[in-house]
Protein backbone atom coordinates (compact mmCIF):
# COMPACT_ATOMS: atom_id res chain seq x y z
CA UNK A 1 0.00 0.00 0.00
CA UNK A 2 2.55 2.66 0.57
CA UNK A 3 5.89 1.57 -0.91
CA UNK A 4 9.56 3.85 0.01
CA UNK A 5 11.91 3.14 -2.51
CA UNK A 6 15.69 4.32 -1.69
CA UNK A 7 14.22 7.28 -0.06
CA UNK A 8 17.00 9.79 0.71
CA UNK A 9 16.69 13.21 2.55
CA UNK A 10 20.00 15.59 2.62
CA UNK A 11 19.37 18.70 4.66
CA UNK A 12 21.55 21.61 3.27
CA UNK A 13 23.08 23.76 5.96
CA UNK A 14 24.93 27.28 5.72
CA UNK A 15 28.52 25.12 5.94
CA UNK A 16 27.33 21.53 5.44
CA UNK A 17 25.07 18.97 4.56
CA UNK A 18 23.47 16.75 6.56
CA UNK A 19 22.05 13.07 5.20
CA UNK A 20 18.71 12.69 7.37
CA UNK A 21 17.60 9.55 5.68
CA UNK A 22 19.91 7.34 3.80
CA UNK A 23 18.46 4.76 1.11
CA UNK A 24 15.17 3.92 2.90
CA UNK A 25 13.18 1.07 1.67
CA UNK A 26 9.90 0.44 3.44
CA UNK A 27 6.54 -1.27 2.05
CA UNK A 28 3.53 -1.10 4.82
CA UNK A 29 0.70 -3.01 3.65
CA UNK A 30 -2.65 -2.37 3.82
CA UNK A 31 -4.16 -3.07 7.21
CA UNK A 32 -1.23 -2.88 9.15
CA UNK A 33 0.25 -0.93 11.84
CA UNK A 34 3.64 -0.53 10.80
CA UNK A 35 6.12 0.74 13.93
CA UNK A 36 9.33 2.69 13.10
CA UNK A 37 11.24 2.64 16.59
CA UNK A 38 14.85 4.57 16.80
CA UNK A 39 16.34 7.23 19.14
CA UNK A 40 16.35 10.86 19.24
CA UNK A 41 17.90 12.31 15.90
CA UNK A 42 17.54 8.60 14.22
CA UNK A 43 15.13 10.50 11.16
CA UNK A 44 11.72 9.57 12.12
CA UNK A 45 9.83 12.36 11.65
CA UNK A 46 11.84 13.12 8.38
CA UNK A 47 10.91 9.84 7.17
CA UNK A 48 7.59 10.03 8.31
CA UNK A 49 6.75 13.50 6.99
CA UNK A 50 8.21 12.58 3.36
CA UNK A 51 5.80 9.83 3.88
CA UNK A 52 3.08 12.59 2.92
CA UNK A 53 5.64 15.07 1.02
CA UNK A 54 5.42 17.34 4.14
CA UNK A 55 9.72 17.21 3.63
CA UNK A 56 10.45 16.67 -0.32
CA UNK A 57 12.78 13.49 -0.44
CA UNK A 58 16.21 14.20 -2.03
CA UNK A 59 15.84 10.99 -4.06
CA UNK A 60 13.84 8.26 -4.10
CA UNK A 61 10.30 7.69 -4.65
CA UNK A 62 7.35 7.20 -2.45
CA UNK A 63 3.80 5.45 -3.41
CA UNK A 64 0.51 4.57 -2.41
CA UNK A 65 -1.78 2.23 -3.79
CA UNK A 66 0.26 2.49 -7.29
CA UNK A 67 0.50 6.40 -7.29
CA UNK A 68 3.70 7.94 -7.27
CA UNK A 69 3.14 11.00 -4.77
CA UNK A 70 7.00 12.80 -5.76
CA UNK A 71 5.37 13.44 -9.51
CA UNK A 72 2.48 14.85 -8.38
CA UNK A 73 1.86 18.78 -8.99
CA UNK A 74 1.55 21.09 -5.84
CA UNK A 75 -2.31 20.96 -6.30
CA UNK A 76 -2.67 17.65 -6.37
CA UNK A 77 -1.09 17.02 -3.67
CA UNK A 78 -2.74 18.89 -1.32
CA UNK A 79 -6.03 17.14 -2.71
CA UNK A 80 -3.87 13.60 -1.87
CA UNK A 81 -2.81 14.79 1.29
CA UNK A 82 -6.31 14.68 2.42
CA UNK A 83 -6.49 10.90 2.10
CA UNK A 84 -3.35 10.63 4.77
CA UNK A 85 -4.28 11.35 8.16
CA UNK A 86 -1.68 12.70 10.88
CA UNK A 87 -1.22 13.22 14.25
CA UNK A 88 1.78 14.63 16.70
CA UNK A 89 3.20 14.42 19.54
CA UNK A 90 1.79 17.90 20.90
CA UNK A 91 -1.45 17.59 19.44
CA UNK A 92 -1.33 20.92 17.22
CA UNK A 93 -4.90 21.88 17.67
CA UNK A 94 -6.42 25.05 16.96
CA UNK A 95 -6.52 27.03 20.47
CA UNK A 96 -9.46 29.11 19.71
CA UNK A 97 -11.78 26.57 18.33
CA UNK A 98 -13.37 24.03 20.09
CA UNK A 99 -13.50 20.38 20.33
CA UNK A 100 -16.66 20.38 16.96
CA UNK A 101 -14.52 22.81 15.64
CA UNK A 102 -10.91 21.84 14.93
CA UNK A 103 -12.21 18.38 14.13
CA UNK A 104 -14.56 20.23 11.36
CA UNK A 105 -12.01 22.56 10.47
CA UNK A 106 -9.80 19.88 7.71
CA UNK A 107 -13.83 19.86 6.43
CA UNK A 108 -14.17 22.99 6.19
CA UNK A 109 -11.37 23.92 4.07
CA UNK A 110 -12.62 21.42 1.66
CA UNK A 111 -16.17 22.94 1.70
CA UNK A 112 -17.97 20.15 2.28
CA UNK A 113 -22.06 21.50 3.34
CA UNK A 114 -22.85 22.13 6.98
CA UNK A 115 -25.03 19.70 7.16
CA UNK A 116 -22.64 16.65 6.14
CA UNK A 117 -19.77 18.19 8.32
CA UNK A 118 -22.23 18.58 11.05
CA UNK A 119 -23.13 14.33 10.85
CA UNK A 120 -19.08 13.73 9.88
CA UNK A 121 -18.48 15.59 13.32
CA UNK A 122 -20.72 13.88 15.38
CA UNK A 123 -19.88 10.27 14.56
CA UNK A 124 -16.35 10.85 15.02
CA UNK A 125 -16.98 12.65 18.15
CA UNK A 126 -18.26 9.79 19.81
CA UNK A 127 -16.03 7.32 17.60
CA UNK A 128 -13.01 8.68 19.57
CA UNK A 129 -15.42 9.18 23.22
CA UNK A 130 -15.72 12.85 23.47
CA UNK A 131 -19.58 13.72 23.46
CA UNK A 132 -19.19 15.32 26.77
CA UNK A 133 -16.66 17.50 25.63
CA UNK A 134 -17.89 18.69 22.63
CA UNK A 135 -18.11 22.26 22.92
CA UNK A 136 -14.60 22.23 25.44
CA UNK A 137 -11.57 24.39 24.06
CA UNK A 138 -8.31 22.90 24.10
CA UNK A 139 -7.28 24.41 27.07
CA UNK A 140 -10.23 23.08 29.07
CA UNK A 141 -8.79 19.15 28.06
CA UNK A 142 -6.20 16.49 29.51
CA UNK A 143 -3.43 15.20 27.14
CA UNK A 144 -5.05 12.35 26.24
CA UNK A 145 -8.61 14.05 25.44
CA UNK A 146 -6.05 16.88 23.07
CA UNK A 147 -5.01 13.38 21.56
CA UNK A 148 -8.31 12.28 21.05
CA UNK A 149 -9.33 15.36 18.92
CA UNK A 150 -6.02 15.26 16.82
CA UNK A 151 -7.00 11.27 16.01
CA UNK A 152 -10.75 12.64 14.90
CA UNK A 153 -9.43 15.55 13.12
CA UNK A 154 -7.35 13.48 11.27
CA UNK A 155 -9.70 11.00 10.21
CA UNK A 156 -12.28 13.23 9.11
CA UNK A 157 -11.04 13.21 5.21
CA UNK A 158 -11.60 9.02 5.65
CA UNK A 159 -7.81 8.66 5.01
CA UNK A 160 -6.68 5.59 3.49
CA UNK A 161 -3.32 5.44 6.07
CA UNK A 162 -2.62 7.43 9.46
CA UNK A 163 0.83 8.52 10.24
CA UNK A 164 1.55 9.10 14.19
CA UNK A 165 4.04 11.11 15.08
CA UNK A 166 5.40 10.14 18.74
CA UNK A 167 1.53 10.04 19.55
CA UNK A 168 2.00 9.14 23.09
CA UNK A 169 4.89 10.46 23.72
CA UNK A 170 3.78 13.73 25.64
CA UNK A 171 1.12 11.34 27.50
CA UNK A 172 1.04 9.59 31.05
CA UNK A 173 1.52 5.55 30.50
CA UNK A 174 -2.10 4.93 31.56
CA UNK A 175 -3.26 7.39 28.90
CA UNK A 176 -0.39 6.12 26.42
CA UNK A 177 -2.39 3.01 27.00
CA UNK A 178 -6.24 4.46 26.28
CA UNK A 179 -5.12 6.03 22.68
CA UNK A 180 -2.98 2.84 21.82
CA UNK A 181 -6.11 1.06 22.57
CA UNK A 182 -7.98 3.67 20.74
CA UNK A 183 -5.94 3.24 17.73
CA UNK A 184 -5.78 -0.62 17.38
CA UNK A 185 -9.90 -0.72 17.53
CA UNK A 186 -9.38 2.24 14.49
CA UNK A 187 -7.38 -0.24 12.86
CA UNK A 188 -9.78 -3.23 13.19
CA UNK A 189 -13.11 -1.59 12.66
CA UNK A 190 -12.12 1.08 10.10
CA UNK A 191 -9.55 -1.30 8.59
CA UNK A 192 -7.36 1.45 9.11
CA UNK A 193 -3.29 1.12 7.79
CA UNK A 194 -1.36 3.18 10.78
CA UNK A 195 2.52 3.92 11.11
CA UNK A 196 3.33 4.74 14.00
CA UNK A 197 6.93 6.18 15.07
CA UNK A 198 7.88 6.38 18.81
CA UNK A 199 11.34 5.93 20.83
CA UNK A 200 9.42 3.54 22.91
CA UNK A 201 9.53 -0.29 22.15
CA UNK A 202 6.76 -0.75 24.55
CA UNK A 203 4.34 1.02 22.43
CA UNK A 204 5.53 -1.23 19.69
CA UNK A 205 5.05 -3.98 21.67
CA UNK A 206 1.72 -3.49 22.06
CA UNK A 207 0.12 -2.58 19.32
CA UNK A 208 1.90 -3.06 15.98
CA UNK A 209 2.43 -6.09 13.42
CA UNK A 210 5.36 -5.15 12.01
CA UNK A 211 8.49 -2.71 12.81
CA UNK A 212 11.83 -1.26 11.45
CA UNK A 213 14.09 -0.17 13.21
CA UNK A 214 15.83 2.93 12.14
CA UNK A 215 19.48 4.55 13.41
CA UNK A 216 22.04 7.42 11.81
CA UNK A 217 18.80 7.57 8.64
CA UNK A 218 19.21 4.00 7.57
CA UNK A 219 16.61 1.06 8.53
CA UNK A 220 18.77 -1.39 10.52
CA UNK A 221 16.00 -4.19 11.36
CA UNK A 222 12.86 -4.95 10.03
CA UNK A 223 10.33 -7.87 10.45
CA UNK A 224 7.29 -8.59 12.54
CA UNK A 225 7.25 -7.82 16.01
CA UNK A 226 7.61 -11.35 17.18
CA UNK A 227 10.15 -12.15 15.24
CA UNK A 228 12.32 -8.86 16.57
CA UNK A 229 11.49 -9.91 20.16
CA UNK A 230 12.32 -13.44 19.78
CA UNK A 231 15.45 -13.30 17.73
CA UNK A 232 16.88 -9.76 17.67
CA UNK A 233 20.21 -9.53 15.32
CA UNK A 234 21.47 -5.97 15.74
CA UNK A 235 22.58 -4.31 18.95
CA UNK A 236 20.22 -1.76 18.80
CA UNK A 237 17.83 -3.97 17.98
CA UNK A 238 19.22 -6.15 21.81
CA UNK A 239 18.76 -3.13 23.47
CA UNK A 240 15.46 -1.82 22.59
CA UNK A 241 14.19 -4.93 23.09
CA UNK A 242 15.88 -5.64 26.52
CA UNK A 243 14.98 -2.55 27.57
CA UNK A 244 11.11 -3.38 27.01
CA UNK A 245 11.12 -6.90 28.53
CA UNK A 246 12.86 -5.70 31.54
CA UNK A 247 15.94 -8.05 31.49
CA UNK A 248 18.96 -5.75 31.14
CA UNK A 249 21.07 -8.00 33.61
CA UNK A 250 21.78 -6.64 36.67
CA UNK A 251 24.96 -5.32 37.26
CA UNK A 252 26.34 -7.61 39.80
CA UNK A 253 25.31 -10.48 37.33
CA UNK A 254 27.06 -9.10 34.84
CA UNK A 255 30.22 -7.84 36.37
CA UNK A 256 30.64 -12.09 37.02
CA UNK A 257 30.41 -13.13 33.83
CA UNK A 258 33.61 -14.43 31.32
CA UNK A 259 33.54 -14.02 27.82
CA UNK A 260 35.80 -17.38 27.82
CA UNK A 261 35.08 -20.87 29.17
CA UNK A 262 38.84 -21.08 30.12
CA UNK A 263 39.62 -17.88 31.51
CA UNK A 264 39.52 -19.60 35.15
CA UNK A 265 38.97 -23.32 35.84
CA UNK A 266 35.67 -24.75 36.53
CA UNK A 267 33.44 -22.28 34.75
CA UNK A 268 29.83 -23.15 33.43
CA UNK A 269 27.74 -21.46 31.19
CA UNK A 270 25.18 -18.68 31.86
CA UNK A 271 22.28 -19.29 29.14
CA UNK A 272 19.59 -16.81 28.04
CA UNK A 273 16.23 -18.96 27.18
CA UNK A 274 13.74 -17.45 24.96
CA UNK A 275 10.36 -19.03 24.27
CA UNK A 276 7.40 -18.18 22.47
CA UNK A 277 3.94 -19.24 23.42
CA UNK A 278 3.10 -20.60 26.64
CA UNK A 279 5.62 -23.48 26.28
CA UNK A 280 7.23 -22.65 29.41
CA UNK A 281 10.49 -23.72 30.02
CA UNK A 282 10.29 -25.40 33.28
CA UNK A 283 9.68 -29.09 31.53
CA UNK A 284 12.81 -28.24 29.86
CA UNK A 285 14.63 -27.05 32.76
CA UNK A 286 13.94 -30.19 34.37
CA UNK A 287 14.59 -32.58 31.91
CA UNK A 288 18.40 -30.89 32.16
CA UNK A 289 18.87 -32.08 35.86
CA UNK A 290 16.79 -35.73 34.51
CA UNK A 291 18.57 -35.83 31.49
CA UNK A 292 22.24 -34.86 31.68
CA UNK A 293 22.76 -34.30 35.56
CA UNK A 294 23.39 -31.04 35.55
CA UNK A 295 22.06 -27.88 38.05
CA UNK A 296 20.62 -25.09 36.73
CA UNK A 297 19.99 -22.26 38.75
CA UNK A 298 17.45 -19.83 37.72
CA UNK A 299 18.46 -15.95 37.32
CA UNK A 300 15.94 -14.33 36.33
CA UNK A 301 12.57 -15.08 34.58
CA UNK A 302 10.53 -13.19 32.77
CA UNK A 303 6.99 -13.26 30.77
CA UNK A 304 5.51 -10.74 28.42
CA UNK A 305 2.84 -10.26 26.40
CA UNK A 306 3.65 -8.82 22.33
CA UNK A 307 0.11 -8.54 21.25
CA UNK A 308 -1.27 -11.47 21.84
CA UNK A 309 1.42 -13.72 22.58
CA UNK A 310 3.55 -14.87 25.24
CA UNK A 311 7.12 -14.50 24.84
CA UNK A 312 9.33 -15.65 27.94
CA UNK A 313 12.92 -15.06 28.85
CA UNK A 314 14.60 -17.20 31.18
CA UNK A 315 18.12 -16.36 32.29
CA UNK A 316 20.02 -19.54 34.07
CA UNK A 317 23.16 -20.90 35.25
CA UNK A 318 24.09 -24.12 33.92
CA UNK A 319 26.07 -26.21 36.85
CA UNK A 320 27.81 -29.35 36.43
CA UNK A 321 30.86 -30.99 34.74
CA UNK A 322 31.99 -30.14 31.63
CA UNK A 323 30.80 -32.86 29.09
CA UNK A 324 27.77 -32.81 30.90
CA UNK A 325 26.96 -29.30 30.70
CA UNK A 326 27.97 -29.26 26.48
CA UNK A 327 25.61 -32.20 25.90
CA UNK A 328 22.40 -30.22 27.76
CA UNK A 329 23.16 -27.33 25.83
CA UNK A 330 22.98 -29.47 22.87
CA UNK A 331 19.75 -31.09 23.89
CA UNK A 332 18.56 -27.30 24.09
CA UNK A 333 19.40 -26.37 20.97
CA UNK A 334 17.12 -28.97 19.31
CA UNK A 335 14.21 -28.14 21.60
CA UNK A 336 11.75 -25.56 20.15
CA UNK A 337 13.07 -22.31 21.80
CA UNK A 338 16.09 -19.98 21.72
CA UNK A 339 19.36 -20.64 23.40
CA UNK A 340 22.55 -18.41 23.39
CA UNK A 341 24.99 -18.62 25.30
CA UNK A 342 25.46 -15.27 27.11
CA UNK A 343 28.74 -16.05 29.22
CA UNK A 344 30.92 -18.46 31.86
CA UNK A 345 30.55 -18.16 35.58
CA UNK A 346 32.14 -19.86 38.34
CA UNK A 347 29.99 -22.17 40.48
CA UNK A 348 29.11 -20.19 43.69
CA UNK A 349 29.12 -16.87 41.75
CA UNK A 350 25.47 -15.84 42.88
N1 LIG B 1 14.77 21.15 8.82
C1 LIG B 1 15.93 20.60 9.14
N2 LIG B 1 17.11 21.17 8.78
C2 LIG B 1 18.30 20.60 9.08
N3 LIG B 1 18.44 19.45 9.74
C3 LIG B 1 17.31 18.82 10.13
C4 LIG B 1 16.01 19.35 9.86
N4 LIG B 1 15.09 18.49 10.36
C5 LIG B 1 15.79 17.48 10.94
N5 LIG B 1 17.11 17.67 10.80
C6 LIG B 1 18.18 16.77 11.26
O1 LIG B 1 17.94 15.48 10.71
C7 LIG B 1 18.17 14.46 11.67
C8 LIG B 1 16.92 13.64 11.87
O2 LIG B 1 15.92 14.43 12.48
P1 LIG B 1 14.47 13.90 12.81
O3 LIG B 1 13.91 13.26 11.60
O4 LIG B 1 13.71 15.01 13.43
O5 LIG B 1 14.81 12.76 13.90
P2 LIG B 1 13.86 12.03 14.97
O6 LIG B 1 12.45 12.37 14.65
O7 LIG B 1 14.21 10.60 14.81
O8 LIG B 1 14.30 12.54 16.32
C9 LIG B 1 18.63 15.18 12.94
O9 LIG B 1 20.03 15.14 12.99
C10 LIG B 1 18.12 16.57 12.77
O10 LIG B 1 18.94 17.50 13.43
MG1 LIG C 1 10.94 13.23 15.79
Amino acid sequence: MICIQNLKKEYIGKNARHIALNGINLTIEEGEIFGIIGRSGAGKSTLIRCINLLENPTEGKITINGDDLTTKSPHELRKFRQKIGMIFQHFNLLSSRTVYENIAFPLELQHMPKAQIDKKVKELISLVGLQNKTHAYPDELSGGQKQRVGIARALASDPVALLCDEATSALDPETTEQILALLKKLNKELKLTIVLITHEMDVIRKICDKVAIIEHGVIQEIGTVTELFLNPKTAIAKSFTESSMHLKLPADIQSKLYHDPYQQDNLTPVIKLTFLGDAITTPVISDLNAKFAVACNILQANIERIQSQSVGITICHIQGEKDKWENALEYLHQQNIKMEVIGYAAVNAF
